[in-house]
C-alpha cells in the first residue's frame, strides 16, 4: 500500500483537523498552536495549502521542540515531503525519495536543489512564519 502511496505521490502528512486554526496575510502565516494538535508534540507535522498561499507550507515540530517551516515542494519533481520519524530530516512521498535537512540541504535521492525554509517564531500561543 505505501509503495502505492509512493507511486501517486500521496503524502503521510495531512492538512489541519480543527477549523480556523491558521490564517495568512502576506507575508506572515499566523498558527493558533492550541487548535493545532498536529504540532503539539515533537515529531508532528501539518501542511498549509490554498487560503491565498502561492505554494504549499510544511510545518514539522521538531525532536528538539522546535517549529520549522519548508515549501512542501520536492526539488526533484515538486512531489509533497514528510518528516522522518525520529530524525530531523524529510523525505519526498514519491518512489525516489529524496531526503533534506532542516536546513532545507539534499541528502540522498533524486533532488539535487535545496528546499526553501522559512524563518518560524512563537508569539504567545502563535506560531508566525515569514513567506518573505
Ligand atoms: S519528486 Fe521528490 S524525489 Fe522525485
Amino acid at each position: 500500500m505505501k509503495f502505492l502511496k509512493r507511486i501517486l505521490g500521496i503524502c503521510e502528512t495531512q492538512t489541519p483537523s480543527t477549523e480556523n486554526s491558521w490564517t495568512y496575510a502576506a507575508p506572515t502565516i499566523t498558527v493558533r498552536l492550541s487548535r493545532l494538535p498536529e504540532i503539539q508534540k515533537p515529531g508532528g507535522a501539518v501542511r498549509l495549502e490554498g487560503a491565498g498561499l502561492s505554494g504549499k507550507i510544511l510545518v514539522v515540530r521538531g525532536t528538539d521542540g522546535a517549529y520549522h517551516a519548508f515549501s512542501n515542494r520536492c526539488t526533484h519533481m515538486g512531489r509533497r515531503l514528510d518528516p522522518l520519524p525520529g530524525q530531523d530530516r524529510l523525505e519526498c512521498c514519491s518512489v525516489s525519495k529524496s531526503t533534506f535537512t532542516y536546513t532545507g540541504a539534499p541528502v540522498s535521492g533524486a533532488a539535487k536543489k535545496p528546499i526553501k525554509i522559512f524563518p518560524t517564531r512563537v508569539e504567545g500561543d502563535e506560531l508566525k512564519i515569514s513567506l518573505d
